[in-house]
């Protein structure tokens, strides 16, 4: 059974907000609803998020529910999470919940769990040095040698996570730059590094590459025979990694029901399971189980995903925003907004919908930002009195994990501090009087006060946890995950594919030989330029 084909603008509740014309005005809200915040937030566990600054009321969210149910989403949950073939221009059930569920009668349960079985065991080998090097030397060093879904999760979650670190260093190679390779390869000791692929078709050409020349390089310093100790891969493609030499202890499969951008919680988390320990690692599993639930059960008006997703397509379909920021108050999570970057626009950048029509409507979300408080001082202006609607989500920890309380009262200050002037601004009146009371002269304040002026009533979410776990973050990545489906249902579009990286695949490929050749072929007079160019740089 597959999805519905439903075009939202059709729906009722799409025209009724298409017809709202009120502006909302979240100072005039607050105000006149003493429960505002109690009934725009939602606890569960050691989470609480808070969407009661959002250009939203209860007219609103009434109309953005209703959507939901005239688009289907109940049924669309359902067939996601019984493993219905969703992803259907690829003919592919889509399950990466199965990879954190330990119910039983979870699809796929005893293959998973097996998997899972195999993950605990190769990180306790190599992290009490069962599994040692070819040299019998125990392995200091962990490089992941993917790209994209094969990386993005990976190098996001051990980054997050670098508190609860084992006594391994984790590396991460992506980029078909070779600078990129040699720059982690120079600092190595061939002897006591381990080296995983992670490719889910095992012909990305960035991956294979980058392999290649790791595998060389473990030769030349060691010998062929090294490769069996020293390398794992994680894929579909097991006969390329049995041509690659791989020893078949070391060789993790992947599924077709898994999409490479949600794949960190199965065999491509084998290099978090190193940084962070198995059981660590199972509590990040457990973590996104607990969001996976929520999702599946809470009604959407108390569903957190579901709610976020709404308010999201409120401003992208009817407010005209163009882009979210993802603002974590936390250093260790500086990569989250790339990590959704290929999660929120590889899934929901789509301008065909489920019908094979062209799209007269907005789609994806542009996502992009950096962690607090580093973007105060960099692109906060724009988000502060720039011209365009930025909706902000801001992501916090009640405690630092190492206990600065000085430093995190700071942090705090700032992370709540920034919401609030988003959301109350300054007007020109307060201005002034703040000019006077510190004694600027008259001239000076008329002339620059309009410039120290803030509208205001930008809308944030706040996102709030207890600390920064493994369970935590579990939750916090499964929240966006469900996000990210709910508004590809909405949108009338198929999240779990990505044709549209496709294309450039295969030009490079064909580039690849005109380069290499020097026979340049016919293209547009810039391309052509720009081959020619290249190749006198070169010689
Ligand atoms: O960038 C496109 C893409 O197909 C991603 O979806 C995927 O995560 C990445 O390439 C890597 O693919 P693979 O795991 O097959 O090497």
């Amino acid at each position: 059974m597959t999805l519905d084909k439903i075009n939202p603008t059709k729906t009722k509740s799409w025209k009724k907000l298409k017809s709202l014309k009120s502006t909302v005005d979240l100072k005039t809200l607050f105000k006149n609803d003493n429960d505002r915040l109690k009934k725009y937030s939602i606890s569960i566990d050691e989470l609480y998020v808070d969407y009661s600054k959002n250009l939203i009321d209860d007219e609103i969210l009434n109309l953005l529910i209703n959507l939901s149910k005239e688009c289907k989403l109940r049924d669309a949950i359902d067939k996601q999470f019984t493993g219905e073939k969703i992803n259907e221009t690829e003919d592919r059930a889509v399950l990466h919940t199965a990879l954190r569920s330990f119910d039983k009668k979870s699809p796929f349960f005893e293959v998973l769990q097996k998997d899972r079985k195999k993950i605990k065991d190769f990180s306790d080998g190599i992290i009490d040095g069962t599994f040692s090097s070819s040299t019998g030397k125990k392995f200091t060093d962990i490089v992941n040698i993917g790209i994209g879904g094969s990386d993005l999760g990976p190098v996001m979650v051990v980054e997050a996570l670098k508190y609860y670190k084992t006594d391994l260093n984790i590396h991460f190679v992506s980029n078909i730059d070779g600078d990129h390779v040699s720059e982690i390869l120079k600092n190595l000791n061939p002897e006591t590094t381990f080296f995983i692929i992670v490719s889910k078709t095992f012909t990305t050409q960035e991956t294979i590459t980058n392999a290649l020349t790791i595998k060389e390089w473990l030769c030349e310093k060691l010998n062929e025979k090294a490769i069996k100790s020293h390398f794992a891969a994680v894929s579909t493609n097991l006969n390329a990694i049995k041509d690659f030499g791989i020893n078949p202890k070391f060789v993790f499969p992947m599924y077709d029901f898994i999409g490479g951008r949600f794949s960190l919680w199965g065999t491509v988390g084998l290099s978090i399971s190193l940084a962070i320990g198995y059981q660590n690692f199972e509590k990040l599993l457990k973590g996104a189980n607990s969001m996976d639930l929520h999702f599946k059960n809470e009604p959407f008006e108390k569903n957190i995903p579901v709610i976020l997703a709404l308010i999201s397509i409120w401003y992208n379909n009817f407010l005209d925003a163009e882009s979210e920021a993802i603002i974590p108050y936390s250093e260790y999570l500086k990569y989250l907004p790339s990590y959704l970057q290929q999660a929120v626009m590889e899934s929901n950048g789509k301008s065909v919908d489920r019908n094979g029509n062209f799209i007269k409507y907005q789609t994806g979300n542009i996502i992009w930002g950096g962690s607090g408080t580093n973007a105060q001082h960099a692109f906060f202006q724009l988000i502060h009195q720039g011209t365009k609607l930025i909706p902000c989500d801001f992501i916090g920890f009640k405690k630092s994990l190492y206990g600065n309380d000085d430093h995190h009262n700071k942090l705090l200050s700032n992370f709540i501090g920034q919401s609030e002037a988003l959301l109350n601004g300054i007007g020109l009146d307060d201005v002034k009087t703040e000019m006077l009371i510190s004694q600027e002269s008259h001239d000076k304040m008329d002339k620059i006060a309009p410039f120290k002026v803030f509208e205001g009533n930008k809308p944030t979410t706040t996102i709030l946890f207890n600390n920064l776990t493994p369970k935590s973050l579990g939750m916090l990545i499964s929240m966006y995950e469900h996000k990210i489906f709910t508004q590809g249902i909405i949108w009338n579009i198929f999240s779990y594919d990505q044709w549209g990286v496709e294309l450039g695949k295969k030009l490079a490929a064909k580039l690849l030989t005109e380069i290499q050749t020097g026979k340049i072929k016919k293209h547009d007079d810039s391309s052509t330029f720009l081959l020619k160019k290249t190749k006198i740089t070169k010689n």
